[in-house]
């Protein structure tokens, strides 16, 4: 096939996803069945044998419930034919009988938006590296620690210099530089009065590079060597990393395993380089937040069974539970997710290194299934002992277990309680779905049971957002283009561009909208976000949910986003004496206004 020169006008691919069909040309590689308004199949990107694989010919896009493929004709030549954006486009402008523009003005292809921040990530990462090779301390520090040559090379560890502008100088000297460098997070402004301009963020720390799915470095995590304060200071929020998404060590352990039967969830970098170096290649870890929902999205993408591994102490366990909280939507069939403690004051790191992979892969084995977890940690708030507190357990259940989806998971998850609470399943679970029908009455019944949509637990501007991905004609139900952006950095922005563009063309698709988005930072959130079912089933319905949702956030936002960015800005450095004050005034007046508070 020959390769396409120049860019493709984004024009064109619209044009190319308005004129085809997915139903057709999925079916015509895949086996289609008639199921109400779309279309199902056994899915084709992972071995089932009752169908899970969905075409929605109004959204012009295709999902699996089971492993969470998802995209529109053209992401489904990509995945399915294994062929490369420009060469999905021609295949499907060449079934079209469409000629192929060509947009070659300037002879080489335009970069894509990001694509200059990857490359200096990259060059700074090499530069790290370099740097390591030549500080006998940082590699002293590393020996100590045990992690060998290999390790470091496949985690590309490096060492920032001490000194305030080592990469300043190296990769400053223009404002055009600096401006990027403060994109990517690698240095910071100062701040003092009469002072200005930027210093290294990353001073004499060992530097972990955080890579995404295809390698591209995102960002650092930098330890102190010895010790200091923070431990680890990690790269801020930028237009490429997003810490709620990323996971640290999952481009390593696709590079080091062909098939990731299971993946092993730990809390630290070091946790992570270790463990592959003693074998256990399959190791990611957070960025040093709690475990999202997103997260979990991303590790059930990859494999089916995950087990999450965390201190056996009091934090330990309630970070465990925000985990279990939060994985509770993706429990299904087929999938394993279970719970390791370790023993108070260890770590996989020290662990590994003291017992050797073959003990730590036996306390893997033995790890606590989900179910058990939630069992016994909900036992303990109630008294087994006295039928109020074996009801007082249910109802603690209750809200956990109307999370699971349907299935013969649930199904455990229910014997397994009936057992601790000594009533026959059928009862019991007789004893919740009347409850849980109870409060939710009034809400409409999804289509499918099965694939219970999760519209009801969104933040309200991911609603606003799926509401408008779902249906576009749905933003002719706003008077006018409200002023969104402001709301929050990420998400309102999206919400903002998606209103304004489906606002002007009203007949867009769904699938035509993630395409515009595919080169941006937050397409494959779009992407995803377009794959999960609409429980809203027209546009007018649509519109009045939206108008609804947009004035609610907009009444919400206010101080409290105030709040959040002073949050934000205080992980990073210190606060002014101003932006503390500001800051405890806004605590205050949260306090006294208890609306305000309840709203969120
Ligand atoms: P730990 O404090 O458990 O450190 O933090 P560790 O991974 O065992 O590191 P070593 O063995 O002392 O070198 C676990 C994770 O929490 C985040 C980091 O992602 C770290 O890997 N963290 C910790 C921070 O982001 N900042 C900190 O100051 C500390
Ligand atoms: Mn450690």
């Amino acid at each position: 096939m020959p390769a396409m020169a120049g860019r493709i006008p984004q024009a064109f691919i619209d044009e190319l996803i308005a004129r085809s069909d997915i139903v057709e040309l999925v079916g015509g590689r895949v086996q289609l069945q008639k199921a109400g308004r779309e279309w199902k199949a056994c899915c084709p990107f992972h071995a089932e044998k009752t169908p899970s694989f969905w075409v929605s010919p109004a959204k012009q896009f295709y999902h699996c419930f089971g492993c969470g493929a998802h995209g529109t004709a053209l992401g489904f030549l990509m995945e399915y034919d294994k062929l490369s954006f420009p060469e999905a486009v021609e295949e499907l402008a060449g079934r079209l009988g469409l000629e192929l523009p060509r947009d070659d003005a300037g002879g080489a292809p335009r970069a894509r938006a990001g694509d200059d921040l990857y490359e200096l990530l990259a060059q700074v990462t090499q530069f790290y590296r370099d740097a390591l090779r030549e500080s006998a301390r940082a590699l002293d520090y590393l020996a100590a620690r045990g992690l060998d040559t290999g390790t470091r090379v496949t985690f590309a560890i490096g060492y920032a210099p001490a000194g305030w502008d080592a990469v300043l100088r190296r990769f400053g000297g223009n404002a055009e530089r600096e401006r990027r460098l403060l994109e990517a997070g690698l240095v910071v402004e100062r701040s003092g009065q009469g002072e200005s301009g930027c210093y290294d963020r990353f001073r004499d720390r060992i530097m972990f590079p955080i890579r995404d799915a295809r390698g591209r470095v995102l960002g650092f995590g930098g330890r102190v060597i010895d010790q200091g304060e923070p431990k680890y200071l990690n790269s801020p929020e930028s237009a490429l990393f997003h810490k709620g998404r990323e996971l640290y060590g999952l481009f390593e352990a696709r590079q080091a395993l062909r098939q990731l039967d299971r993946l092993l969830v730990v809390e630290g970098y070091m946790d992570v380089a270790r463990l592959a170096q003693a074998g256990i290649r399959y190791a990611v870890a957070m960025l040093g937040t709690a475990t999202t929902a997103e997260h979990l999205h991303r590790l059930f993408r990859i494999t089916s069974e995950v087990v999450f591994c965390f201190d056996g102490d009091r934090a330990g366990r309630a970070a465990a539970w925000r985990a279990l909280e939060n994985s509770l939507e993706h429990a299904r069939d087929g999938r394993q997710l279970r719970f390791l403690f370790l023993p108070e004051g260890e770590d996989p790191d020290s662990l590994v290194g003291r017992e050797g992979a073959g003990a730590f892969e036996q306390r893997l084995a033995g790890a606590m299934p989900l179910s058990e977890f939630l069992v016994t940690q909900l036992a303990g708030q109630a008294d087994l002992a006295s039928i109020d507190g074996r009801a007082r357990l249910a109802e603690l259940a209750r809200p956990l277990i109307a999370r699971v989806p349907e299935g013969v998971y649930r199904e455990l998850l229910l014997e397994r309680l009936a057992q601790e609470v000594r009533m026959p399943v059928v009862r019991l679970a007789e004893l919740l779905a009347a409850r849980t029908a109870a409060a939710t009455s009034g809400a409409r019944a999804p289509a499918r049971p099965q694939q219970r949509s999760t519209a009801g637990r969104q933040p309200l501007l991911t609603q606003a957002i799926l509401l408008v991905l779902h249906h576009p004609a749905a933003a002719r139900a706003l008077g006018e283009v409200p002023e969104v952006a402001a709301i929050d950095a990420r998400g309102g922005e999206v919400l903002a561009k998606l209103l304004a563009m489906a606002r002007a063309e009203p007949e867009l698709t769904t699938a035509q909208i993630v395409e515009r988005w595919r080169e941006r930072p937050e397409g494959a959130r779009l992407a995803e976000l377009a794959a999960e079912e609409s429980l809203v089933p027209d546009p007018e319905a649509a519109g009045r949910e939206l108008v609804t949702a947009i004035a609610r956030l907009r009444a919400e936002s206010g101080p409290d986003r105030r709040l959040d960015e002073l949050i934000r800005l205080s992980r990073d450095r210190q606060l002014t004496s101003e932006e503390l004050l500001e800051f405890q005034q806004l605590l205050a007046n949260r306090g006294v206004s208890p609306e305000a508070s309840a709203a969120r």
